[in-house]
Parts: structure tokens; C-alpha cells; sequence
């Protein structure tokens, strides 16, 4: 087995040679693409999970699902590292109608369009440095008030690929980075555009309280899109996206060594890819072995200690590694916030509040309700008790 031909893909966004447990998904993208582009209408989806479950990987594929049925989509886009969210918006737009241009022969349409986008771009705080080639229109997405200017633009991106036969995906990564404001206008504006059966949507996807940021931003955001959750992969499909890459090249597992990894991957589908890279790296032939799972087992948890939990945990002060601590030497998720500030050692909770809302601005921690905690990082409690036990706590 040469480690050049090692098809796994451990690492954040690469995807995967098999992409397991994820069809229902696809199938359901794809009617919900053909259901726009026939004029229907049907609500935008909204991805949620912890980190390294296959959020971003799932939204690539999504996006090549879109491509296929003529489509123009922005990429897959990290959101949130722009100050406004317009400025966001306007690239992707002017992407999208860029993408379209290549496609379709509708070039006065498209500068239309364009000079809508600018139009809505030169109201982004900081001034978007688009270089587009038109006069921004004024009347349309230029009123200052953030939602309908979105909607405007997003009218103009829709009738726009509606003539031309086409569509308009929208891929948000990373959506949790938003702030509330920006989280509003985006739920007002799709709603409003998914009344109006244009062929233009949005996937977005985050950590697991998108869902509840979406909420508070606008309280009946539970209605403007479908939620779902991308959690472990069930054993079998677990199975799957550890034994089929090494099969397609000739490479078998032994059925106890792909359950023992499967158990050790808790279904997390990074877990396997990492093991699987350094099965593939280790083993002398086929079949891959228990042995060979024993003899791998140390070193996969050790990168994972160093890249995957270590350069997180490095992300915190240390007043909040000491609350990270905190929470794993309680033991059982969810933690709540009452207890974890009397593990740190704190004399009420407003003296750790501050810490916990860092490492929730960080990602490291979410809130599944109020007055609790949680990681993101999958088994990041059990990596936190063995390196960075809470010193000078006795559990009680
Ligand atoms: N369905 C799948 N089958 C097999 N492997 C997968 C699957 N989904 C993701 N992976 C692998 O898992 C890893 C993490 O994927 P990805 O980066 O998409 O996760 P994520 O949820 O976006 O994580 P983060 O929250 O850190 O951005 C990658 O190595 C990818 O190849
Ligand atoms: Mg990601």
C-alpha cells in the first residue's frame, strides 16, 4: 500500500471519496431544486452540528448537486469575517451573475442586475471595493433598511436567472458568525423571495445554536426555513465511509478491525478519516487487521490531541482553558453554567459569564439553552479530563 495512493481525507472541508450516511440529504436538495425551478416555492435549509461532522463537505456537494441542474451558485462562502453582511451578499451576488454571464448569453440583462448589486453595495458600512463596471440603479436594494434592500437584491438575482432558465444557490458556511442583525435580514429576505417562487435559495450551515441565533433574531424563524441536523453516522454507514475508500483501491478491512474503528470513531466522520489514513500508512497488506488497529490506535489519538483538540483548547485564555476544565471534570453534557462557575472556583456566575460568552464568540463552547453549556468539539470533554484536568477540584 503506498501512502501516496491513501485516498482518506482527514482535514477540514476536503472532500471525502465516499461521502456516507448523507443520500437522504442530496435527494431532498435536489427536489427542493427542481421544485424552484419549476416555479414552485419551498423553504431555504439550514444545516446544523458540531465541528468536523461534515457541514462544509456537505454543502460542496450540494453544490455541484446545484451546477448539474444549471445552477449559478457563490461557492461555498465563510461567512462572518466582513464587518456588514451586505458586503457579503454583494460579492456573492455579483458572482453569481458572473457565473451566469459565462453560462447564459444575456449580457444586457446581467448589467441590470450588476447595477442593482452596486447599488446595494455602496450602502455597506466600510464600502465594498467591487469593481463593477456599471452605474449603481438607484431606487432598488439602496434604501438603507437591510432587509428589504436584501430582497431587492435577491428579486434582481431571481428574475435575472429565472430568464435565463437557471437558478441562484446561496452556500453560507460558517452562518453561526453572524451576528443578529444580519441574522434577521437574512431570514426576512428569504422568506419574502420564497414567496414569490424565484428560483434563488440558501444553504447555510453552522454550529449547533445557529438554530437557536436564528430564533432569537427573529422569533418566528423557526418557520422561514427546514432545520437540519448533522450529527454522528449510524454504525453502518460509519462503516461504510471507512471500508469503501480502501475497497475501491483493492484494499480490504477485516470486519472486526472496521468495527473496532468504528467504535473508536464514535461515528464522527473526521475520527475515521483520520483513522483510516493512518490504517491505510501503517498496514503491511490487505486485509487490514485488529493488530493493525491496535498499533495505529496511540498515534491517532495523539494528532487528534495535537491538531484537532490541542490548537482549539491553545484558543482559549487561561481563565477560559480553566472554565473548559471546569466543565469537562463535571462529567455529564450538558453542563450548567451554576455548576461550572463553582468547579472554577468562582465566587458567583457574573465572575465567569464573561469567559463563557468569549468561548462561545470563540466556537469552542454553545449554549443549548439557557444557563447551559456544551462543547462543539466532539469528545472534547474526555481529551480535556486527561491533559488539562481541573486542578484542585474534588467532584462531589
Ligand atoms: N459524510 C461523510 N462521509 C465520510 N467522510 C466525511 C463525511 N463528511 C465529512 N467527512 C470528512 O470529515 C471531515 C470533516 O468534514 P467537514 O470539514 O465538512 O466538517 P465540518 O462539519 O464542516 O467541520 P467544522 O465545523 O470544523 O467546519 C473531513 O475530513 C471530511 O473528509
Ligand atoms: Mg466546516
Amino acid at each position: 500500500m503506498q501512502r501516496r495512493d491513501n485516498p482518506y481525507t482527514p482535514g477540514a472541508g476536503r472532500r471525502p471519496p465516499y461521502l456516507a450516511g448523507r443520500d437522504r440529504d442530496l435527494e431532498d436538495f435536489s427536489s427542493l431544486i427542481e421544485v424552484l425551478s419549476t416555479g414552485g416555492a419551498e423553504r431555504s435549509l439550514i444545516y446544523y452540528g458540531l465541528r468536523g461532522v461534515g457541514k462544509t463537505v456537505l454543502l460542496m456537494e450540494l453544490d455541484l448537486l446545484a451546477s448539474e441542474a444549471g445552477w449559478a451558485t457563490t461557492d461555498v462562502q465563510e461567512v462572518g469575517s466582513q464587518p456588514d453582511f451586505r458586503a457579503t451578499f454583494a460579492q456573492m451576488a455579483s458572482r453569481l451573475l458572473r457565473e451566469m454571464s459565462r453560462r447564459y448569453r444575456m449580457r444586457d440583462r446581467i448589467e441590470q442586475a450588476l447595477a442593482v448589486v452596486k447599488a446595494f453595495s455602496v450602502l455597506a458600512p466600510g464600502g465594498v471595493q467591487l469593481k463593477l463596471d456599471v452605474d449603481a440603479a438607484t431606487g432598488t436594494a439602496d434604501s438603507g433598511d437591510p432587509e428589504q434592500d436584501l430582497v431587492e437584491l435577491l428579486r434582481e438575482i431571481g428574475e435575472t436567472a429565472n430568464s435565463a432558465g437557471s437558478g441562484a444557490l446561496f452556500l453560507l458556511d460558517e452562518m453561526h458568525n453572524l451576528d443578529a442583525p444580519s441574522l434577521a435580514a437574512i431570514s426576512m429576505a428569504f422568506q419574502a423571495i420564497s414567496r414569490e417562487a424565484l428560483p434563488v435559495a440558501l444553504v447555510g450551515a453552522g454550529l449547533p445554536d445557529l438554530q437557536v441565533r436564528l430564533m432569537a433574531a427573529k422569533p418566528y424563524a423557526d418557520r422561514l426555513f427546514q432545520y437540519r441536523p448533522l450529527g454522528r453516522l449510524r454504525d453502518v454507514e460509519a462503516r461504510v465511509a471507512l471500508v469503501k475508500p480502501a475497497a475501491t483501491l483493492g484494499v480490504e478491512f477485516e470486519p472486526a478491525a472496521a468495527e473496532e474503528v468504528v467504535r473508536l470513531a464514535a461515528g464522527y466522520p473526521y475520527f475515521l478519516q483520520e483513522y483510516g489514513r493512518e490504517l491505510w500508512n501503517a498496514a503491511e497488506a490487505s486485509p487490514i487487521t485488529p493488530a493493525d488497529v491496535e498499533e495505529v490506535r496511540d498515534l491517532v489519538k495523539e494528532q487528534l490531541a495535537h491538531s484537532f483538540y490541542g490548537t482549539r483548547f491553545a484558543l482559549a485564555t487561561d481563565a477560559e482553558q480553566r472554565y473548559l476544565s471546569a466543565m469537562a471534570a463535571l462529567g455529564r453534557a450538558p453542563y450548567a453554567t451554576g455548576e461550572v462557575a463553582r468547579a472554577w472556583g468562582a465566587a458567583n456566575q457574573r465572575q465567569t459569564s464573561p469567559h463563557r460568552d468569549s468561548l462561545i464568540q470563540k466556537g469552542l463552547i454553545w449554549a443549548p439553552r439557557r444557563g447551559q453549556v456544551d462543547f462543539t468539539v466532539p469528545l472534547f470533554a474526555e481529551y480535556v479530563r486527561e491533559h488539562h484536568p481541573l486542578e484542585g477540584y474534588e467532584p462531589g
